[in-house]
């Protein structure tokens, strides 16, 4: 049966990105019979614009009604000054929230061409293979209470709550747990256990469900600012991470410049039913409409879109290869150029990957 993917281009370089992993989708429907179909909706801030709300009912509902949903990013300055509950990133939290997709898969992997675009030392980088696995729909993201109030001398506080049940962190455990084991068989906890109680909570739920369902995988545990700075000092030590909602937001943050660039790495967000796909970075007003951005994280978040939630792990590892075949061509996009190759832009980037595909596909 045809499977349905929602393609939400959203905000920003969201919608140049997009067009270029659509373009892979598209050969693959077209050229190669690949049984599917998509229809793109409004979010974040375009959504805004067009109907009022960043997540309007036909966007969800069209996500609710898909195999998989692909998405650019959301946000910018345009709607910076709009309250927070109608702001472009709730439409993207509460796409996570209602489709339940509380594992985001974050791989940070560093293609052996691109070592040189890394700030680090080549012999630190390279054969770098993370993959941090972030909750994605609790902690202080959506904890209540929230908001800003007045006081009564006339001042102002803010405040947000940082919050786990046992239930949402045994999940998570699970999911990284099961990732480990494909894997190094390593998992290293990240926490702030010596100052949050949530944390604490987090720390030992992760340690019953190792010992008891996965003794076979090596379990450690670091304090989210010991491992921001470990991630930079030796970030080969790393197999798994797993950790709550807004520490993962950082660390994958940190983790993509490792690889050369934010706009490498793509990402998967997982419930028990839905998945989305999307590329870690944001919106980057700073480059939008000038044909640009890197268009990869995107693509490969395509990729795992097939792996995934479309059951067509061959394609996915075309499509990596193709990249990576690519990159031995020496094309760049501006983010990860470096002295002797090509400076190319989105559009180009995209059609030089559907090129390496079309030779792959026949080979
Ligand atoms: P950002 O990730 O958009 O940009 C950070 C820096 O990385 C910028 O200099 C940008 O040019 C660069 N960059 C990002 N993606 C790139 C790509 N594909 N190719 C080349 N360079 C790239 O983060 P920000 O500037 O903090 O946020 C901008 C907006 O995006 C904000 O509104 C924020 O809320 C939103 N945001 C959305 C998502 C998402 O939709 N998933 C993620 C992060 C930020
Ligand atoms: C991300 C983004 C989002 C997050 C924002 C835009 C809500 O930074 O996907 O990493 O914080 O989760
Ligand atoms: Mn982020």
């Amino acid at each position: 049966m045809s499977k349905k993917i929602a393609v939400l281009p959203g905000d920003g370089i969201g919608p140049e990105i997009v067009a270029e992993a659509v373009k892979v989708l598209a050969y693959l429907r077209d050229e190669q019979g690949l049984d599917i179909s998509m229809a793109e909706a409004p979010v974040g801030g375009a959504a805004i614009d067009a109907t009022g709300v960043p997540l309007p009912d036909s966007t969800l509902q069209l996500a609710l009604n898909a195999d998989a949903v692909l998405l650019g990013a959301v946000g910018g300055p345009k709607w910076e000054p709009l309250p927070h509950a109608v702001r472009p990133e709730r439409g993207l939290l509460g796409l996570r929230k209602r489709l339940d997709l509380f594992a985001n898969l974050r791989p940070a992997t560093v293609y052996p061409q691109l070592v040189a675009a890394s700030p680090l030392k080549p012999e630190l980088v390279s054969g770098i293979d993370i993959l941090v696995v972030r909750e994605l729909t609790g902690d202080i993201y959506f904890g209540e209470p929230r908001g800003v109030e007045r006081l009564p001398d006339g001042s102002r506080r803010g405040y947000n709550t940082m919050v786990y049940s046992e239930a949402e962190i045994a999940r998570i455990a699970h999911v990284a747990f099961k990732a480990a084991r494909g894997r190094q068989k390593k998992v290293c906890s990240v926490d702030k256990a010596n100052v949050l109680e949530t944390t604490e909570l987090w720390r030992e739920v992760v340690t019953e469900i190792g010992r008891r369902d996965y003794p076979d995988v090596e379990l450690s545990h670091m304090y989210v600012d010991n491992a921001a700075m470990q991630l930079i000092r030796w970030p080969r030590q790393f197999d798994v991470i797993v950790t709550g909602n807004i520490f993962g937001d950082i660390l994958s943050d940190e983790a993509s410049q490792l690889t050369g660039s934010i706009g490498m790495l793509p990402s998967a967000s997982l419930g028990d039913k839905y998945g989305m796909y999307e590329p870690i970075h944001g919106s980057a007003p700073d480059i939008a409409g000038q044909g640009i951005a890197n268009p990869i994280a995107t693509i490969l978040s395509a990729a795992m879109m097939l792996r995934y939630s479309l059951n067509e792990p061959v394609w996915a590892e075309r499509i990596e290869a193709a990249v990576s075949r690519v990159l031995d061509q020496g094309l760049r996009t501006p983010d990860i150029y470096a002295e002797g190759t090509r400076k190319v832009g989105t559009a180009e980037m995209g059609d030089a990957i559907l090129a390496a595909l079309r030779q792959g596909g026949q080979g």
